[in-house]
C-alpha cells in the first residue's frame, strides 16, 4: 500500500498495525527526547487547499518528530490563486523532491487524482477531501477508541479491535467526511455504528453504508452506547436550510446538558463523548459535555500525532500490506475543476 487515501477498503490488518505503530509512536512521545531519526533526509509536504488546524499542526508535529524535512503549503497566499492547477502545484513540489504529499481539498477526489495521476511520486496522504473521506482522523478516533475499550477490558491496546463496543455518530452526516470514514474504519475494527441525523442531513444511498440509521438520538441513548461521536454543524458547505433553527437543532439533535445527565441517569458511567473539532459550542455540544470528563476531544488531538507518525512512517518505509485495487471511489464530479 502506497497511499492512505480512505478507509473504505482499508484491510483489518493495515488498520491494526496503523494503531499499533500509533501505540509505540505514543511511548516515543512521552519521553524526554520525542525525536525518532527514522525519515531523516525525507521530505513530507503539508499541501493545504483548506483550512485547517488540527490536521495540519499534527502532521507537521508528526513529521518533525519522525525528523523529516517538512514544507507546508497553503493555497491561501500561493499561486493557486493566480489560477494554478493541482497539477501544476503538485509538479512544483514534486521538483522540490517531496517523499511524501498529506493533501486537503474541496474537493471529493482531488488526493485519489494525485496518487493515479502520475504527476508525482511521492505518497499521497488523504488530510480530507471535500465531503469524502478523512481517513487519518478516523484512525485517531480509532485509536482513542481502542484506548478507552481496552481499558475498560483491562487487556493492553495493541492488537485489540473494537469488537462489541456500540457507537453512536450523530449531526451533520450528510456534509461529514469524518462520518463517513469512521463507519467504514469502526465496522472493520468490529464495532456496531449508528449514524443518527435528521433525514435532510443523511447522504443519498446512506442505506448501503455499514451501519445503523435512526433520527432520534434519544431512543439511542437510552439503548446504551460506549461511545457517542458528535459531528460539527458545517455551515460552510451547506446552500440550503437543512433544518429549522440552530436552537431547534440543539434541542433535538445536539449533545447538550440534559442528554449528558441522561447518561448518568441510564448508568452509562464508562461512556464517552468524541467530537473531531472544531466545535460548535451550543449548537451540536453543550460546554458542559464539551468539557466533561468524558470528552476525549484534547485526547483525540494528542493522538492524532501519534497516528499521523504512524501513517508516515508506515508509507514511506513500505511497511504495509498491499490492498486490493477499490472497488468505490469518490465522486469525482469536481476533478474537472483541479
Ligand atoms: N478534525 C479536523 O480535521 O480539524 P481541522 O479542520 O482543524 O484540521
Amino acid at each position: 500500500m502506497r497511499h492512505l487515501l480512505a478507509t473504505e477498503g482499508l484491510s483489518l490488518e493495515n488498520a491494526v498495525r496503523i494503531l499499533d505503530t500509533a501505540e509505540e509512536m505514543a511511548a516515543v512521545g512521552e519521553r524526554e527526547i520525542k525525536k525518532l531519526p527514522a525519515l531523516r533526509g525525507r521530505t513530507v509536504v503539508n499541501l493545504f487547499f483548506e483550512d485547517s488546524t488540527r490536521t495540519r499542526i499534527s502532521f507537521e508535529a508528526a513529521a518533525k518528530r519522525l525528523s523529516a524535512d517538512v514544507i507546508n503549503f497553503a493555497a491561501k497566499g500561493s499561486s493557486v490563486s493566480k489560477g494554478e492547477s493541482l497539477k501544476d502545484t503538485a509538479q512544483t513540489l514534486e521538483a522540490m523532491s517531496a517523499d511524501a504529499v498529506v493533501i486537503r481539498h474541496w474537493a471529493s477526489g482531488a488526493p485519489h487524482r494525485l496518487a493515479e495521476s502520475g504527476w508525482i511520486n511521492a505518497a499521497v496522504i488523504n488530510a480530507g477531501d471535500g465531503t469524502h473521506e478523512h481517513p487519518t482522523q478516523a484512525l485517531l478516533d480509532a485509536f482513542t477508541l481502542r484506548r478507552h475499550w481496552s481499558r475498560l477490558a483491562g487487556t493492553p491496546s495493541a492488537g485489540g479491535n473494537l469488537a462489541g463496543m456500540r457507537i453512536a455518530v450523530a449531526g451533520d452526516v450528510l456534509h461529514s467526511r469524518v462520518a463517513r470514514s469512521n463507519v467504514w474504519l469502526l465496522q472493520t475494527l468490529g464495532a456496531s455504528v449508528t449514524l443518527v441525523a435528521p433525514p435532510t442531513l443523511l447522504p443519498v444511498g446512506v442505506e448501503a453504508w455499514p451501519c445503523e440509521v435512526s433520527y432520534d438520538l434519544d431512543s439511542v441513548l437510552d439503548r446504551g452506547v460506549d461511545a457517542i461521536m458528535m459531528l460539527r454543524v458545517q455551515a460552510e458547505r451547506m446552500q440550503a436550510s437543512f433544518f429549522p433553527s440552530p436552537r431547534e437543532y440543539s434541542r433535538r439533535w445536539g449533545f447538550d446538558d440534559a442528554r449528558l445527565a441522561r447518561l448518568d441517569e441510564l448508568g452509562l458511567a464508562d461512556t464517552v463523548i468524541l467530537h473531531p473539532g472544531p466545535m460548535n459550542r451550543g449548537l451540536e455540544i453543550s460546554s458542559a459535555a464539551a468539557d466533561s470528563p468524558r470528552s476525549t476531544v484534547l485526547a483525540q488531538v494528542r493522538n492524532g500525532v501519534s497516528v499521523r507518525m504512524a501513517a508516515l512512517y508506515l508509507l514511506l518505509s513500505g511497511n504495509l500490506h498491499p490492498e486490493p485495487a477499490p472497488g468505490h471511489r469518490a465522486a469525482t464530479t469536481s476533478e474537472t475543476a483541479l
